[in-house]
């Protein structure tokens, strides 16, 4: 039989495209939850949930350092970085990291990956893993921060969880060395210095040592998600469980972010650093990560980069930086204090914490209510970002938790 012809020949027999199998995903919890707090209309409303710093006032704070050092970036020409991005932005937040001294030692093997932010230069770090190991296991305390989760699995990682927190809300050394305790080198991933993601809760110095012996011995390799280096106890302070690892000669791996110290968020400078130990181990490391970025990014953006590398080499730019940084720390902290000054007990537990996030031993639902009823943002596994609760909006929210509590 012959098929009815059109004016534009046989009738076509379509296939559907594999798009159409596709079902929607949940959205974002994190910038979902900035998307609602941006459309709520409610005069006072808070926006304790995602991690970025407001001033004493509740509004958008860019560091007065960072401004001034736009004002002055040199904009002759707006060429492409070099696919590892601008060398003295790199050199500059190795020494940052490593500090001069150990920069110095390690600098002949260093490998120096510019990324779009801390997100970028974990998922670099997952891809490189995933290119040397095909079945990688990723061991990371939990709860983590959820795009943890998201980078990890997108790149086809098995996971090996364990507590990060013990009931007492305490860190939970015997369960992180339990599960290093496997024969199959894994790759580890840690929250850097003193500000974990989203407990607030970090190991001590001698537990690093503990942990960093363990993965010495396992042969595991580590990478140190540094995205808030210096706004847990300071600058040198925060970066000091890399230098335990890499004394330990555990391969270690820096995602090192300037979103938060810098408060450079939607500008997505930073960078992944490795402390390779041979000549030849660098070369192949720099290449396979040269290879990756340039298949997704091709080259990181400038602006970032280039105010970053001001700040950094130019001292009295410095100095205000750190002393501007030191600020921002004290008055995460300040709120902190001050907020369980005012909630009392059960809360006494959140002196533990450093850095912006804890967590409030609050249900989803009452959470909820406090959206819902109070137009408290704070995510839905009762993370707080005290950055984002201006000192005077405190004692509204001490109240609000009672309430729900
Ligand atoms: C956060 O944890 O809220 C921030 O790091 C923002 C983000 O990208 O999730």
């Amino acid at each position: 039989m012959r098929r009815r012809q059109t004016p534009a020949g046989p009738r076509l027999k379509k296939s559907s495209s594999p798009l159409s199998r596709l079902r929607p995903l949940p959205e974002d919890e994190i910038f979902g939850l900035q998307r609602t707090f941006g459309a709520d209309p409610r005069p006072g409303k808070l926006n304790g949930a995602i991690g970025v710093y407001t001033d004493e006032t509740g509004k958008p704070f860019v560091l007065p350092v960072v401004r001034q050092a736009f004002e002055h970036l040199q904009a002759a020409n707006f060429n492409y970085l070099p696919i590892g991005g601008d060398p003295r932005f790199l050199e500059l937040t190795a020494k940052l990291v490593f500090g001069e001294q150990r920069y110095g030692t390690l600098a002949p093997t260093l490998v120096a990956q510019g990324v779009t932010g801390g997100t970028n230069a974990l998922s670099l770090f997952g891809g490189l893993a995933r290119t040397a190991d095909r079945r990688p296991t990723l061991i990371i305390g939990e709860p983590t921060w959820e795009n943890h989760k998201k980078i990890f699995d997108h790149l086809g990682f098995a996971w090996k969880t364990f507590l990060h927190l013990t009931p007492a809300y305490t860190f939970n050394l015997a369960a992180a060395l339990a599960a290093l305790k496997t024969r199959r080198p894994s790759w580890v991933l840690l929250h850097g210095g003193a500000t974990h993601n989203p407990t607030g809760v970090n190991p001590a110095k001698q537990e690093w040592q503990f942990l960093a012996r363990a993965m010495a011995e396992y042969g595991h390799t580590a990478c140190v998600d540094h995205a808030y280096t210096g706004l847990g106890d300071g600058l040198i302070e925060d970066s000091a469980p890399i230098h335990q690892l890499i004394s330990l000669g555990v391969p270690t791996f820096v995602a090192v972010s300037f979103s938060k110290n810098m408060t450079l968020y939607q500008h997505r400078a930073g960078a992944l650093l490795y402390a390779a130990t041979t000549a030849k181990e660098k070369t192949a490391v720099t290449s396979h990560l040269e290879h990756l970025f340039r298949a997704t990014n091709s080259n990181p953006p400038a602006a970032g980069e280039l105010v970053v590398g001001k700040i950094l080499s130019e001292p009295q730019l410095r100095q205000q930086w750190e002393g501007e940084l030191a600020a921002m720390r004290a008055s995460i902290n300040e709120r902190r204090t001050q907020f369980i000054k005012l909630v009392g007990e059960p809360y006494g537990y959140l002196e533990r914490c450093r850095g912006l996030f804890s967590l409030l031993q609050l249900n989803a639902k009452r959470i909820r209510t406090l959206r819902e009823q109070q137009g408290i943002y704070l995510l839905s596994s009762g993370r707080v970002n005290w950055g984002g609760i201006a000192t005077l909006d405190l004692p509204r929210l001490a109240a609000a938790v009672r309430t729900v509590a």
